[in-house]
């Protein structure tokens, strides 16, 4: 008889029921709770499993690249049809991944769905600040949402997984994809990445709205020599647990379904053949469960790194070393069954990775649901809420880095305003580097911002002096003109769009072109000048920050940047955002970070025999943490609960911060520590905390933040990690240099 219920007694079913309130709520509170029990997945994939052939199961490690239109391949259709292909990248639109979805379905043997996946970077229709600018925010939240629109938007078209977010580490602005991580920042890039991981799963990634999201690249693909795309990178055990993975173990224990293997070699070996980063740190110590997809033909690329012979071999070390799917090469279905018979690699191995792949699949409920509901995606683009978001996120994003005499904000009826720059009226470069399938024709430009913003008396005029790449300065004339005709002038000068991301690496970090040249020409006529950069990485504009009274940093805002910036311009909104990556004066001082060691002659002005340049300061021209606002604020009060705590101990420290200016505004109130004696040399600042308060004029809130093991260790030489005795520094304040101190001991 089936158990209903009805003849046990309430005393006698009360265990039963707790069991299944706590069973339930177990569920629930898993990253991500899914139709079907664990248990239930691991039988179905093991019933699989056994069905499946060689070929079936390789094709399984298989995913190949779209059309450059999205479409399919013809091809593979009959890959999909003979089993012969897990995933694609690229196809998207319901219409296409239905039908392609159908092939799986109804043709193939074992009915696997496939999974379809894109760069869902920072936004897919509706485009929200490249990702350097949004963690400009210092609000994850921020990051949650845009993200959890992303995935609304990108599974209405038939996605189901995201090659994102990108958490690596950037301490060096030359490498052009310093624009879509979270800066150089493990604790910041800790946060934005398990934001970001719950805004694209939530708590299910198989529900309507969600899709999967994937941790890469791992692991120190930021670390690239020189900043030069794709280089290698050389690092001690220490810098690459302590800076480059805490991100990826964020990511990780927020739930992320995969994480993409880099292109980089770490210390010799080729990060997509990596059995350290891959096996023991991320399978042993943190027990993913999830699988790892290859970056685009990195397996293969293992020949050129010099560890495989050719592509045999690449297969070979690839999948032992723990890359579960192949993305585009091919060589794991190529030439893994003549290594299953050479031995080289095992059935468990591949049956292991399969499962992997298999059980991502079921936690999506790709098997139940693998079709998208095509009547819905009109309607599920650029909604109104989501241009909202994307205004409210673009606004919290900037960074206003100068304001002399208040020039900032302008008055919406100040007469006449000459807009000048190249970047004034570009609704591409906005939507930065990934730009998933966001258009120019939604995206507001600076010009529209602003002619938008003012009143209708105001004069608005436009020159664009001269281009972001090219020598010609034949526009500088009517530029001029413009500008001396007018009341005040906004120069709009940075970056085009594909000058930043995925091979775009600059040995400069100076303005391109002749755009330097332009607003000198501008500031040259007297006028008012404020200068706005568009950029997706730190630019070291000398110049500029000595001799132009008012710069805000607007990033890459995404579809709404222009509002965003006439917001800003105009007061509507008050700068909050803080620079999530230190700014060099001069590329010659890269790596320049916050978080660097100590050295045995820190340097000191008068004292020649110590660590600085000699053409320069050794300061940045920005440090890590800094912005201003339109209003003041005051961090004082700077209050630890003990002078000393064990080590395992807790410390709550406090400060007070008051907006003591005449507007509302956002101060980042920002902890870092020290570890003064340590049996390694420890870093002079480290970021332990951090909150974005808004406060009326006059109020005044207290902030807390509580320290403990987790802020306090480091990895030692013995590759443990342990905090140890000794005395520490707690430094509060609005950047990483302007801060209170106070000191505590760890018994
Ligand atoms: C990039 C990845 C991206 C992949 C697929 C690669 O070139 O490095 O970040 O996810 O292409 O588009």
């Amino acid at each position: 008889m089936p158990f209903v219920g009805k003849n046990i007694s309430m005393k006698s079913r009360l265990p039963t029921v707790l069991l299944v309130a706590v069973l339930s709520v177990l569920l629930l509170v898993t990253p991500t709770s899914h139709s079907q029990g664990p248990r239930d997945v691991e039988q179905r994939i093991n019933a699989l499993l056994a069905q499946m052939t060689l070929e079936e199961k390789l094709g399984q490690l298989q995913q190949l690249d779209g059309e450059g239109n999205g479409s399919f391949r013809p091809e593979h259709v009959e890959l999909v049809r003979k089993g012969l292909l897990g995933s694609t990248l690229n196809v998207r639109g319901a219409q296409r991944t239905n039908q392609l979805q159908r092939v799986a379905m109804n043709e193939s043997r074992l009915k696997i769905p496939v999974l379809f996946g894109f760069d869902t970077i920072h936004g897919y229709r509706t485009i929200f600040p490249i990702p350097l600018g949004e963690a400009s925010s210092w609000d994850p939240s921020l990051a949650e949402r845009s993200a959890a629109v992303a995935a609304q938007e990108a599974n209405n078209v038939g996605l189901r997984w995201t090659f994102a977010p990108m958490v690596d580490i950037a301490r060096d602005p030359r490498w052009g994809r310093i624009t879509e991580g979270a800066g150089e920042d493990p604790f910041l890039g800790a946060a934005f990445a398990r934001a970001r991981v719950r805004g694209f799963q939530g708590n299910d990634y198989g529900a309507a709205d969600k899709i999967l999201a994937c941790a890469k690249h791992f692991a120190a693909y930021g670390a690239a020599e020189g900043g030069r795309d794709y280089n290698t990178t050389d690092l001690s055990e220490n810098t690459l647990r302590e800076i480059y993975l805490p991100p990826f173990k964020a990511a990780v224990e927020a739930g992320v379904g995969t994480l993409m293997s880099s292109f980089n070699a770490i210390n010799g070996v080729p990060a997509s053949a990596n059995a350290f980063t891959l096996t023991k740190v991320l399978r042993d110590e943190w027990k993913f469960d999830g699988f790892v997809v290859s970056d685009y033909t990195s397996v293969r690329e293992l020949i050129n790194h010099g560890i495989a012979a050719n592509e045999e071999e690449a297969a070979a070390a690839a999948l032992n070393a723990g890359v579960d799917m192949e993305m585009v090469s091919r060589s794991y279905n190529q030439f893994g069954p003549q290594l299953l018979k050479q031995n080289k690699l095992s059935n468990a191995t591949i049956d292991e990775a399969v499962r992997r792949i298999l059980r991502i699949k079921f936690r999506l409920g790709l098997f139940d649901r693998p079709y998208t509901d095509e009547a819905r995606e009109p309607t599920s683009l650029l909604r109104p809420d989501s241009i909202r978001l994307a205004r409210e996120i673009a606004g919290r994003s900037m960074v206003l880095l100068k304001n002399d005499r208040e020039t900032l904000p302008l008055n919406k009826n100040v007469g006449s305003i000459a807009v000048i720059g190249p970047l004034a009226d570009d609704r591409r470069a906005p939507l930065g580097w990934w730009a998933g399938d966001g258009k120019e024709e939604n995206t507001i430009a600076p010009l529209a911002g602003i002619k938008a913003k003012v009143t209708p008396q105001t004069k608005v005029g436009y020159a664009k002096g001269c281009d972001v790449v090219g020598d010609s300065t034949a526009g500088f004339q009517e530029a001029v003109a413009l500008a001396k005709t007018s009341d005040v002038a906004i120069v709009f000068v940075g970056e085009i769009h594909d000058m930043v991301g995925e091979a775009a690496s600059r040995a400069t970090l100076d303005l391109p072109g002749r755009q330097m040249e332009l607003v000198q020409a501008i500031h040259a006529t007297g006028k008012p000048t404020v200068v706005v950069l568009v950029n997706g990485r730190p630019l070291s504009v000398r110049w500029i920050v000595n001799n132009v009274p008012a710069i805000f940093e607007s990033w890459m805002g995404g579809t709404q940047s222009g509002h965003a910036i006439a917001d800003i311009l105009f007061g509507d909104v008050n700068p909050g955002g803080k620079l999530p990556v230190t700014v060099p004066r001069a590329v010659g001082q890269v790596p320049i970070y916050y978080n660097h060691m100590n050295t045995g002659r820190p340097p000191e002005a008068q004292n020649r025999y110590t660590s600085k340049y000699y053409d320069l300061p050794w300061t940045p021209l920005f440090p890590f943490g800094y912005g201003l606002s339109y209003t003041r604020f005051k961090i004082s009060n700077l209050q630890l609960s003990a002078p000393r705590i064990g080590a395992g101990g807790k410390l709550t420290v406090t400060v007070e911060v008051e907006n003591t200016g005449r507007r509302a505004g956002d101060e980042v109130v920002q902890l870092y520590i020290r570890d003064l004696v340590a049996t390694m040399t420890r870093p002079v600042k480290e970021l332990k905390g951090f909150q974005r308060v808004s406060l009326q004029p006059g109020e005044k809130r207290r902030v807390e933040f509580v320290l403990g093991s987790e802020h306090l260790g480091f990895w030692n030489r013995e590759m443990r990690y342990v905090v140890e005795p000794g005395e520490f520094s707690v430094m509060v304040g609005a950047n990483s240099v302007d801060v209170l101190e106070a000191k505590f001991n760890v018994n």
